[in-house]
């Protein structure tokens, strides 16, 4: 056996974690959760009737994906009132019902915020677009724009949007072009203006006082751009840049047009003067003692010094990966740990498979032959890696992105963009752009939850049609009901794991060290709190492995298996693991933390 070449993270106390450090998060899409009032689309009355669900599952946390009026031209992230219930999710006495109903259970309940831009028909942005001179004028991102040789009035660079062409909406009114880092209906906002920091600070507030427990943070890495708003030096749009992607042949080729995509946006991502816009949301954050703060960004630089902006950052790396492989996986653990470590001891991890923006787990990570047992491996990652793990609705009973066939279904703008722009630009035939369009669109991951085999998965009442179509393969045991009720679902081994986690401090709390770190078919390491050592051993292949384990005459006791009688058996000092064997083994003495 190979010894652990790098411990990362000491072990904290008990009494010294913050209960984000100990949660497990779950992400709620509240259009696709679950209809309480009977019109298709998911509501407060409907995610109130399964908080007991959530908490029979064992989850701690809500993160609630936005739930405030919006004309939904980005499912909810275009925000037109950041201090209301949108309402066809209910009222605000339904939300704060829900909030206690759910803090009752032990569960709390962070938010979305999203700061970068609001809806286009957000009043902040009916005022400023409505003159020239309008006080709120500067609350967003005006420009004269310039003259080509012709004298004609052009965009003020070449910049694109991410989702819908050009970042440069011209506004007829003011005969000015308004700057859009995502649709043109979500214009950004102007966050070098004080009064834009107050009006959303005191947004903030607003919820806080009402009791959530925190926020997770959309696309901080969008908020600035550079000011010089100098062209990119590369004439391929980003749609361009995107079709030639789709159609590279090899992984090189693939990975250079993703460069190329990335620079096409570097003016306009991680520009200066996040950091101190950070610094003083965590201030405003710090009133509230214990609340958090989550951003959704790639780099660590968003966790500060370590106390003085973000509680967590996604770490996103891990799932960007087309699979999950044991060197993946420990090369990923080796820079974030790493990483972490360098900043401050008081950084803690954050690890994710899945979202409302990327292909769910079970087909993502999945093979096709193995989905089921790699989807257990998914779980049994996020449960041991050191961090706060987020999984998202519907994962725990293995739901799969659908293929739309329609156009008229599509509900996220950036599909329906997509496919027009691919027949428009590119002259791909209809129905070719509508798979194309049908793999991009966000909406294969946000069906409705499918909560048991009747009419609408029992996420709507018989005869009503959902906002999106609900996946058909509920009525093949895709669904909480029928998993209920068998004892080797899927659902059931995400309640037993999450028991499990809960009661073993040592995977919450303890230092990580990896071993045997050239094994290609298993991940093993260890994670250790001063009362226990456990061993884990996560075998992504389809054979048995021999391994030999090293712990000077220590006894190995397995604690937990997704294999049956692997936890009444010790372990001698060579064990057999099973074919895609999660193995949890405590070391030396057996105490529970
Ligand atoms: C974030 C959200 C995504 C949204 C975008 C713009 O990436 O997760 O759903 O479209 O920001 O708000």
């Amino acid at each position: 056996m190979s010894g652990g070449s790098m411990i990362f993270g000491s072990e904290i106390p008990n009494h010294h974690l913050k209960w984000w450090q100990s949660a497990v998060f779950y992400q709620i899409y509240p259009r696709s959760f679950a209809d309480g009032d009977g019109d298709g689309i998911g509501d407060f009355p409907g995610i109130i009737q399964k908080l007991d669900y959530l908490q029979d599952l064992g989850i701690d946390a809500i993160w609630l994906s936005p739930h405030f009026p919006s004309p939904q031209y980005d499912c909810g992230y275009d925000i037109s009132d950041y201090k209301a219930v949108a309402p066809e999710y209910g009222t605000m006495t339904d939300f704060t019902h829900f909030l206690s109903e759910a803090h009752r259970r032990g569960i709390r309940v962070v938010l979305d915020l999203v700061l970068n831009h609001t809806s286009h028909q957000h009043p902040w942005f009916v005022e400023s677009r409505s003159s020239r001179n309008n006080p709120q004028r500067d609350w967003y991102v005006w420009n004269d724009g310039r003259r080509d040789a012709a004298g004609n009035q052009i965009p003020p660079n070449n910049w694109d949007s991410t989702f819908d062409g050009t970042a440069w909406e011209y506004d007829e009114l003011t005969r000015q072009y308004y700057y859009h880092f995502f649709l043109k209906q979500q214009p950004d906002l102007n966050w070098r203006n004080p009064a834009v920091r107050q009006a959303m600070w005191d947004a903030v507030r607003f919820w806080l006082d009402l009791g959530v427990d925190g926020y997770r943070l959309d696309a901080i890495a969008t908020i600035f751009e550079h000011p010089s708003l100098i062209d990119y030096q590369l004439d391929l749009t980003v749609a361009q840049l995107r079709h030639q992607f789709r159609n590279a042949s090899t992984q090189d080729e693939r990975k250079q047009i993703h460069s190329l995509i990335e620079f096409r946006h570097s003016l306009q991502l991680r520009q200066p003067g996040m950091h101190e816009l950070m610094q003083e949301l965590r201030t405003v954050v710090n009133e509230y003692g214990d609340s958090v703060l989550i951003g959704e960004e790639d780099t660590l630089d968003y966790y500060g010094d370590g106390d003085n902006e973000l509680h967590l950052v996604f770490n996103f790396p891990l799932m960007r990966n087309e699979q999950l492989t044991p060197a993946w996986i420990r090369y990923n653990q080796q820079e974030r740990l790493a990483g972490l470590a360098a900043i401050s001891p008081h950084t803690w991890p954050c690890n994710t498979l899945g979202n409302h923006d990327s292909p769910r787990i079970f087909n993502q990570f999945g093979d096709g032959v193995h989905d089921f047992q790699l989807a257990q491996l998914s779980l049994a990652l996020m449960l041991t890696l050191r961090g706060t793990p987020v999984l998202y609705y519907g994962e725990e009973i293995g739901m799969t992105d659908l293929y739309l066939e329609d156009i008229d279904q599509f509900r996220d703008i950036t599909g329906i963009w997509q496919y027009h722009n691919e027949i428009q630009e590119f002259g791909t035939p209809a129905d070719q752009a509508l798979r194309i369009a049908a793999g991009y669109t966000r909406d294969k991951c946000r069906t409705p939850m499918q909560w048991q085999n009747t009419a609408n998965a029992g996420f709507s009442p018989a005869g009503i049609q959902p906002w999106l179509p609900v996946n058909p393969n509920f009525a093949s045991g895709v669904n909480v009901r029928d998993q209920l009720n068998q004892s080797g679902s899927l659902l059931n081994f995400y309640r037993g794991m999450l028991r499990f986690r809960k009661n073993t401090s040592a995977l919450i709390r303890g230092s990580y060290a990896p071993i045997h770190e050239g094994a290609k078919e298993y991940l093993a390491f260890i994670r250790e709190a001063d009362s226990q050592k456990c061993l884990v051993i996560l075998n992504y292949s389809a054979a048995p492995q021999d391994i030999l384990l090293d712990f000077t005459h220590q006894p190995i006791q397995p604690i937990f298996s997704n294999q049956a009688n692997r936890v009444t058996e010790p372990v001698q000092h060579q064990i057999q693991v099973k074919p895609y064997e999660i193995l949890v083994a405590a070391i030396g003495n057996l105490q529970a933390g």
